[in-house]
């Protein structure tokens, strides 16, 4: 029995094609509470260019711009994005970074496909996470973009996963999930290196 579920673990492991960051802490459950409970018109939406030690700074403006009513976890918010993207940063040797927060309401990427980058980093901090082909399903995704509905693996919310893209020697296929309802409002963080 334990045999077959460590077995099981470590299929499931191989079967995963992304590279997660690793977070110094985990994220405290109020920060997840103050995110759930936000007006979907006070989430961040916007995108910037920055180095990385100055996309605190970033995430501070956009969150000024949504109006998001003042709460300590919009320091903890821009600090989270900007050690997730120094972290990326670090990882894929780029001086500069191209953020993206989205504020996502519709189906966004439904079709399945690979960015076309190198790699890029994308965590969910509300919502549901993105939909990842398994390395086992790949062919079939590949050969059926519009119509491939699974199987999917997906990140853990706050997971800060790598997805190499269509530049890189193995791309990962992926798709964004089904929104269900009005008040199901994603944020996720993507993260490139600038300029791609
Ligand atoms: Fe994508």
């Amino acid at each position: 029995m334990g045999t077959a579920a460590a077995h099981a673990d470590v299929t499931a492991l191989h079967d995963t094609p992304w590279i997660s960051l690793p977070r110094p802490a985990p994220v405290p459950s109020e920060a997840a509470a103050w995110l759930d409970d936000l007006d979907p018109k006070h989430i961040p939406d916007g995108r910037f260019d920055a180095a990385p030690g100055d996309v605190a700074l970033g995430v501070t403006a956009l969150l000024a711009a949504a109006k998001t009513p003042p709460s300590g976890w919009q320091s903890w918010l821009a600090e989270d994005c900007a050690s997730l993207a120094d972290g990326f940063a670090r990882q894929v040797g780029a001086e500069r970074v191209s953020v993206r927060l989205d504020r996502i309401d519709d189906n966004a990427c439904r079709r399945i496909h690979a960015d076309v980058a190198v790699s890029r980093m994308v965590c969910t901090y509300r919502g549901p996470s993105t939909c990842v082909v398994p390395t086992s399903a790949a062919g079939a995704a590949a050969q059926n973009p519009d119509t491939y509905d699974g199987p999917f693996v997906m990140p853990e919310r706050f997971e800060a996963a790598i997805l190499p893209g269509t530049l890189s020697a193995s791309p990962v296929l992926h798709r964004s999930p089904r929104i269900e309802g009005p008040r199901q409002v994603r944020l996720l963080l993507v993260v490139s290196p600038a300029g791609t």
